[in-house]
């Protein structure tokens, strides 16, 4: 008998039963303890974040330890225990950003979002992370949104760029 594992949603955001996840796992990769990787990555596409429930799931859809899984998740830095925003604004604070004005943008992005560094706005549109060099150090300060490199910014860019992402959604 299959069992279906019924996880308390936290704080109400995440109201699925991860019966996706179950079903990929008993589709895929029943008992594949070798497969945890895989199967954390296809989880965190399903759900956007590996919750310590859904973590829970897999420990014992794939009869690996919990505290294996727990321990694999915080290692890698691409997977996220956090519900994640679905622009992610990385502001550069290696050191020609940081002396150009990066930590001005750090300042202002953390009064216009109200959320500090490593957080999530609660309509979860914007994670805020910093980075270290992205590339662009000659014509810093930079930042990144998603996969994108914006150059020489300021304040009032940062403004004017979130207003054209947000007006995205709205149209
Ligand atoms: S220090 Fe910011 S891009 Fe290199």
């Amino acid at each position: 008998m299959s069992m279906v594992v019924k996880p308390q949603t936290d704080s109400g955001t995440h109201p699925e039963d991860y019966q996706e996840i179950i079903d990929f796992i008993d589709n895929y990769y029943a008992g594949r303890k070798d497969a945890l990787i895989q199967v954390l990555h296809t989880a965190q596409e399903i759900y956007g974040y590996l919750p310590l429930e859904l973590q829970k799931v897999v420990a014992e859809k794939l009869d690996v330890p919990l505290s294996k899984v727990s321990g694999v998740v915080s290692f890698y830095s691409f997977f996220s225990t956090k519900p994640r925003g679905k622009y992610t604004i990385r502001v550069c604070l290696g050191t020609a950003c940081y002396v150009r004005g990066g930590k001005k943008l750090v300042d202002h992005l953390i009064k216009k979002l109200g959320i500090e560094i490593g957080d999530t706005t609660p309509d979860r549109l914007y994670t805020f992370e910093i980075a270290r060099c992205i590339g662009a150090c000659g014509l810093a300060p930079a930042l990144m949104i998603n996969d994108d490199v914006y150059k020489q910014m300021t304040p009032a860019k940062v403004d004017k760029l979130l207003a054209e992402l947000e007006k995205g959604e709205t149209s």
